[in-house]
């Protein structure tokens, strides 16, 4: 059964490259030994985060996830059980959601992601990916 799952974290510290390409590598690894894919979303000290792939593997990954000391505050903004995958083609690209990026301010000066319904927050990150093509695509499944 494959499953979406979207959460969102706050950074503990800033958020470095050398963070970012350390979890980029690891997912890029072990996310596609585990056939899962997905979004990962950085920027002003949050991290949203779309998981897909079989339920189980999903479950096990986000507990692994949550319990990284790179971030706190992680929220569960749903998960559900899907037909297809959303974002097959990487098993983890990374775009930014950042309010000092102009563009994005201007056209979502509001959103906050724990207080947006998953849907817009859905919404946010393919509009994102759409408009501003991923930063980083890992390695493609
Ligand atoms: C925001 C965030 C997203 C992450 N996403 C993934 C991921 O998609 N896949 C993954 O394997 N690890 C991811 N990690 C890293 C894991 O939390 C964990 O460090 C890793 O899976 C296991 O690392 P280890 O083999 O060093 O124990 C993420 C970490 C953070 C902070």
């Amino acid at each position: 059964m494959l499953v979406r799952l979207l959460y969102v974290s706050q950074s503990v510290g800033p958020i470095t490259t050398t963070v970012t390409t350390s979890i980029l590598e690891k997912s890029s690894a072990n996310n596609k030994k585990l056939d899962i894919t997905g979004v990962l979303c950085q920027g002003s000290g949050l991290w949203m985060q779309v998981l897909e792939g079989e339920r189980t593997r999903v479950n096990t990954l986000y507990s692994q996830i949550m319990a990284d000391r790179h971030h706190q505050n992680v929220q569960l903004l749903s998960i559900e059980e899907i037909e297809s995958r959303r974002f097959g083609q990487w098993s983890m690209a990374l775009v930014y959601l950042s309010k000092d990026d102009p563009m994005v301010q201007m056209a979502h000066p509001e959103f906050d992601p724990y207080s947006a319904t998953a849907k817009d927050a859905m919404s946010l990150l393919e509009e994102l990916i759409q408009t501003s093509t991923p930063i980083v695509t890992m390695v493609s499944i």
